[in-house]
């Protein structure tokens, strides 16, 4: 299957799930990317009812104004029923590398929301241990040369990436790491005096998993 066909066959075993989870008073939180496009897509096909959602990026804001699904400011709201975002890398424990798409920072505001976070992913992205995947790291602009000159310390190749996060900040792709402890490196770059986010995910890891495999059988897997 291709690229896009295990994208929508992920984002719809998810949706079929969470179809009957799903109550009239729940507010969503959605994710950014190409995966949760397909999962948008599902959504403003379907007849289920349910508040609004959290966005965490302009473009999935814009995706779900085009369906006529109402976007909830996340001051707006307390809690988060259900999170569902894809992701970059993902070990086996459910820790994950996000930010390809450079929404990292709302991302992780809205996962740390969120009683359920559900990730939906191919298995390409499956990985033993994070760090093949350069870790995107968002930084205030003022910050950016020393916060590469930190990251180097601990070993790390920052990349300035070009243009700027929703926030108006900068990311700095950072490769060369071996993320074996997420939770030790998720804290040590947020350490950083000038870090924004981090996009290891590992204090809020999702709970639960979609995997499409690439004959495109779906595999369900809930967290450790
Ligand atoms: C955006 C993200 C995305 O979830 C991640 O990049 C995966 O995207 P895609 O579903 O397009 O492969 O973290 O910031």
């Amino acid at each position: 299957m291709s690229p896009d066909e295990l994208k929508r066959k992920v984002a719809e075993a998810a949706f079929i799930y969470l179809e009957h989870l799903v109550q009239a008073d729940w507010v969503l939180g959605i994710g950014t990317g190409s995966t949760v496009n397909r999962f948008i897509d599902c959504l403003a096909e379907s007849s289920q009812t349910f508040v609004g959602a959290v966005s965490s990026s302009v473009q999935t804001t814009e995706r779900l104004k085009t369906y006529n699904i109402k976007v909830i400011d996340i001051n707006d709201v307390s809690e988060v029923m259900v999170y569902v975002d894809g992701a970059d890398e993902v070990d086996p424990r459910f820790a994950l590398i996000k930010g390809g798409g450079g929404a990292l920072t709302r991302e992780k505001i809205v996962a740390s929301m969120a009683n359920k976070f559900v990730c939906i992913v191919d298995e390409s992205k499956l990985v033993d241990c994070l760090g093949d995947f350069p870790v995107p790291v968002e930084v205030l602009p003022l910050a950016s040369h020393t916060v590469a000159t930190q990251l180097s310390k601990l070993g790390g190749h920052p990349k300035l990436r070009s243009g700027l996060t929703d926030n108006g900040n900068c990311i700095l792709d950072v490769s060369g790491l071996e993320i074996d402890e997420p939770d030790y490196w998720e804290r040590t770059i947020n350490d950083i005096p000038g870090v924004v986010t981090t996009g290891i995910f590992s204090l809020h890891r999702p709970q639960e998993i979609f995997v499409a495999r690439a004959d495109g059988s779906i595999d369900h897997r809930v967290g450790p």
